[in-house]
């Protein structure tokens, strides 16, 4: 067994730590407090080589493992949430379940543009009535001739105004097939397609999240990904990539509320001593160090995994259970750490806490993992060989 990273992957940590330093943080608290997102941010990603990491050089990809993806994400989230938010649905959700899903001939179609930034993915599952229980998706899609229509809505769709084209989950209408689902790649310039923003949100302000609409748009049936049948299974193989950059994402809140309240207790002053120097202080940071380290192990051990083509539905469910957990404590932890400053976005700890919380509903609640995890420790759940896996690392 070897823990150690390559120099690349660190190479990799050093430049999305530098991007994340230039680009996201000096911008993050005016976008956060506006509940603006900056379009540019994208382009800067795409520019700066983050939309193509972990999608082969014969796609126009950065050729790098998959544990890279998590270093990446560990680093943005470090910066912002909302950062971090797009490497989980454009390269998570959306590239990662392409090239596990998609045919050659639609590799080469979709990639080499989403790996260079060109264009930008999304992933719609989740519906009004639809969240947690993803089998009862209304959005329906209706063969006629060589194309599908496509009519319902999608909700907390990430990105719902600026990616370019959706990896959509439907059901079919009128098929025989046990398990009637599909998956669609659509294009946002396609008729009858339209989004809006959702306002309001507690966290992850600087980022773009809304709904999409689907009335009457016409899907040729070449963007179809897998057959009929197969779209509930892709769905759940897009949340096992999704679920791993959520959980590497989260280390970096982690470590952000750490460096935030070493630099805080070290600094204030009580009495004659810094604060850091006081026990209860150096227990809430303690238990932080104890999350990051946790956390690492568990996200790199899926992104071995990945790598290794082993599959990982248990290992990314506990993963990103244990560390939006971990996340969530830590923020708490942080803003206990700055006393009433953590109450004031003067320092970026009631921020994180703010965008902690989110994870732990996305891509699976804290109470779905929960359950998925005791199914597995009883042996009610097991993970069966899939016919369609990632490509492993290094990649042909
Ligand atoms: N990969 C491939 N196939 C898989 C799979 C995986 N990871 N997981 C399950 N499957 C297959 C199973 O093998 C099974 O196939 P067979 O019938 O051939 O055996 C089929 O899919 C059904 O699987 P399950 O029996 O496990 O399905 P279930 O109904 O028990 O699943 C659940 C229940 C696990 C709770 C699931 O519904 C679930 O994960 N719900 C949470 C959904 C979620 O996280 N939603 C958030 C999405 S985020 C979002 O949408 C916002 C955004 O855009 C960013």
């Amino acid at each position: 067994m070897d823990f150690a990273l390559t120099q690349e992957h660190e190479l990799i940590r050093e430049s999305a730590r530098q991007f994340a330093e230039k680009e996201i943080k000096p911008t993050v608290r005016d976008l956060d407090r506006a509940h603006e997102s900056d379009p540019a941010t994208l382009k800067k990603m795409g520019e700066a080589g983050l939309m193509g990491i972990s999608i082969p050089a014969k796609y126009g990809g950065s050729d790098t493992d998959y544990i890279s993806l998590g270093i990446v994400c560990e680093e943005l989230e470090w910066g912002d949430t909302s950062a971090r938010v797009v490497m989980s649905v454009h390269s998570g959700l959306h590239c990662l379940t392409l090239m596990q899903w998609a045919s050659e001939e639609q590799k080469q179609r979709w990639l080499p543009d989403l790996a260079s930034g060109a264009k930008i993915g999304a992933f719609g599952l989740t519906e009004p009535n639809a969240g947690s229980d993803a089998i009862n998706i209304k959005t329906v899609a209706k063969k006629d001739g060589d194309s599908y229509i496509l009519n319902g809505q999608k909700t907390w769709i990430s990105l719902a105004d600026y990616a370019d084209q959706f990896l959509v989950i439907t059901k079919l209408a009128e098929t025989g097939a046990k398990a009637p689902y599909a998956a669609f790649i659509v294009d946002r310039n396609t008729e009858g397609f339209s989004s809006r923003p959702l306002k309001g949100k507690l966290g992850v302000r600087a980022g773009n999240t809304g709904e999409i609409f689907f009335n009457n748009l016409r899907v040729p049936a070449e963007n179809m990904i897998g057959q009929e049948g197969d779209g509930f299974k892709i769905a759940m193989s897009a949340l096992d990539h999704g679920r791993y950059t959520v959980a590497a994402g989260a280390v970096g809140i982690i470590t952000a509320s750490l460096d935030a309240c070493v630099s805080y207790a070290n600094d204030r002053v009580v009495g004659t001593e810094a604060i850091g120097k006081k026990q209860l202080v150096q227990q809430l940071i303690a238990s932080m160090a104890k999350g990051r380290d946790i956390g690492r192990l568990l996200y790199y051990q899926v992104g071995w995994m990945k790598n290794t083509g082993q599959r990982h539905t248990r290992e990314v469910s506990m993963a990103k259970w244990v560390n939006c957990e971990a996340a969530f404590d830590a923020a708490h932890k942080a803003v206990e750490v700055h006393g009433a400053y953590g109450f004031s976005d003067e320092f970026p700890v009631e921020r994180y806490f703010r965008n902690s919380r989110g994870a732990m509903i996305y891509e699976g609640t804290h109470e779905i993992h929960t359950i998925v995890q005791g199914e597995y420790a009883l042996g009610y759940r097991a993970d069966k060989p899939l016919a369609n896996m990632l490509p492993t690392y290094p990649f042909d």
